[in-house]
């Protein structure tokens, strides 16, 4: 008995802490709600400064190397062999302009200019032009211009007298690539560059893997006899991607 009123005494304690204990309880689930909304905005411009930030944006471009590094290296080596292939025709026929049709990002241009005394470059995708314009505004060498290239061609060609190395890598590829009327206007620019009938030119045409007589594409042994019909001195050959038309030596 005396055991039961000793607790029975100590149970106005118990319901003060409990009390309390509730009020805490009570304040907190009133105010959980603007906590949370409160930790979400400080979350979000964490976010946001932390995006704006150098050290941000480099780990994100290394790890986007990291995802893709297999097909960036074959893409960075695959460009390298094509400028060497350039190089090699502009040395072995002594050639000083170059005409690109594809300008795409300036990638070829670049690399080219201090190759070349003059190179033009032809770009369909408007916004392709404008950022290609942005990176090339301060060199006099390089001249640009927007359009399809199987159309603006000709207006280009009939200014220049100088035997030219033609680059022509104009087709649709996807991404941010441009499509013209056809996924490629390679007929059409073949058309105007035998109009010009300069024996030294030599005229390189990237992705030979495409002429497979589809999408606008002819076959390759059609594009051999087209070229061979135009001039039967010309050697039409295939290495690495590339055909090559060119002047026998
Ligand atoms: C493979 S990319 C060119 C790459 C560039 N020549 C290089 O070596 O760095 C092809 C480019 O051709 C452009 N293009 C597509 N159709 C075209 C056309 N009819 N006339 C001119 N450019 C065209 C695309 O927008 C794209 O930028």
């Amino acid at each position: 008995m005396p055991f039961i009123v000793e607790e029975f005494n100590k149970l106005p304690n118990l319901n003060l802490k409990l009390s309390k204990y509730m009020n805490i309880k009570k304040y907190f689930l009133k105010n959980i709600f603007s906590i949370k909304i409160l930790s979400k905005k400080i979350k979000f411009k964490l976010k946001f400064w932390i995006k704006k930030t150098f050290f941000f944006n480099m780990l994100k471009k290394l790890l986007f190397f990291f995802k893709n590094k297999k097909n960036i290296l074959q893409q960075h080596f695959t460009h390298k062999r094509k400028e060497r292939t350039i190089l090699f025709y502009k040395k072995k026929y002594n050639i000083h302009t170059l005409l690109e049709t594809g300008t795409y990002q300036g990638e070829m241009i670049m690399a080219m200019l201090n190759h070349f005394n003059k190179l033009y470059s032809i770009e369909l995708s408007i916004s392709l032009f404008e950022k290609a314009k942005e990176k090339f505004k301060n060199n006099k060498k390089v001249q640009l211009f927007q359009g399809d290239s199987g159309d603006i061609l000709q207006q280009i060609l009939v200014k220049i007298d100088t035997p030219c190395l033609f680059w022509l890598d104009a087709h649709y590829s996807k991404g941010i690539t441009a499509r013209g009327l056809l996924e490629t206007p390679i007929i059409k620019e073949l058309e105007n560059i035998f109009q010009r009938k300069n024996i030294n030119d030599v005229i390189l045409v990237d992705d030979a893997r495409c002429f497979n007589g589809t999408k606008d594409y002819p076959t390759i042994e059609n594009l051999r006899k087209y070229v061979l019909s135009k001039n039967n001195n010309l050697e039409f050959k295939i290495s690495g991607d590339i055909i090559r038309i060119c002047h026998k030596i």
